[in-house]
């Protein structure tokens, strides 16, 4: 497996994730009580798999060497990228305080927790659409064969040591493989 692969083989999971919220979100539109327990769950998820696990491979690995190599237009779509990133930190951090108040009784933190939830959701999905659709790609022909298992390895660390243990991963893949065929991702 390539660098690259495993960078969108985490999307594909992230995008899997994002479906489960707007299921939430739907749920917790109509929903007499809101299930709390749920969106804890997904909120540490997102915390986890994207904030730490994915963002780290592409701020810890990718995005420093393709900076090394003093790439012209791409630096600026990297310095993007990581503004996005830190938008999506910003986001989830307001959507773990909205829930903090939903869980503690206040009836008007459910408007804020579908506002926070559909922000982050739209933001993810248009910046996974630029990685996905222009930046990995251009990323994945400028690495040499010693960046790549210099990347894999580093990946492979940051699964391991940031809590991404092999029995997460499983539960990762087996929640995206639970998901109904219509919306899984594509
Ligand atoms: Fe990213
Ligand atoms: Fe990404």
């Amino acid at each position: 497996m390539k660098a690259i692969d495993v960078l969108t083989r985490d999307h594909e999971r992230i995008k899997a994730l994002l479906d489960l919220i707007r299921d939430a979100m739907r749920e917790l539109e109509t929903a007499p009580r809101p299930d709390v327990a749920t969106w804890t769950h997904l909120l540490e998820m997102c915390e986890q798999w994207v904030d730490r696990v994915h963002v780290l491979k592409e701020e810890q690995g990718l995005f420093p060497i393709l900076r090394s190599r003093g790439l012209g237009p791409e630096v600026t779509v990297v310095a993007a990228l990581i503004s996005q990133h830190q938008t999506g930190q910003a986001f989830l951090r307001e959507l773990h305080r909205a829930l903090q108040r939903l869980a503690a009784g206040d009836a008007a933190a459910r408007h804020d927790v579908l506002v926070w939830a559909r922000d982050y959701v739209e933001l993810l999905r248009e910046h996974m659409r630029i990685e996905d659709h222009y930046f990995y790609e251009l990323a994945d022909g400028s690495l040499t064969a010693a960046d790549e298992a210099a990347l894999l390895e580093k990946f492979e660390r940051i699964d391991r040591t940031i809590g991404a243990t092999v029995d997460q991963q499983k539960r990762w893949a087996a929640m995206v493989a639970a998901q109904p065929p219509s919306s899984r991702p594509h």
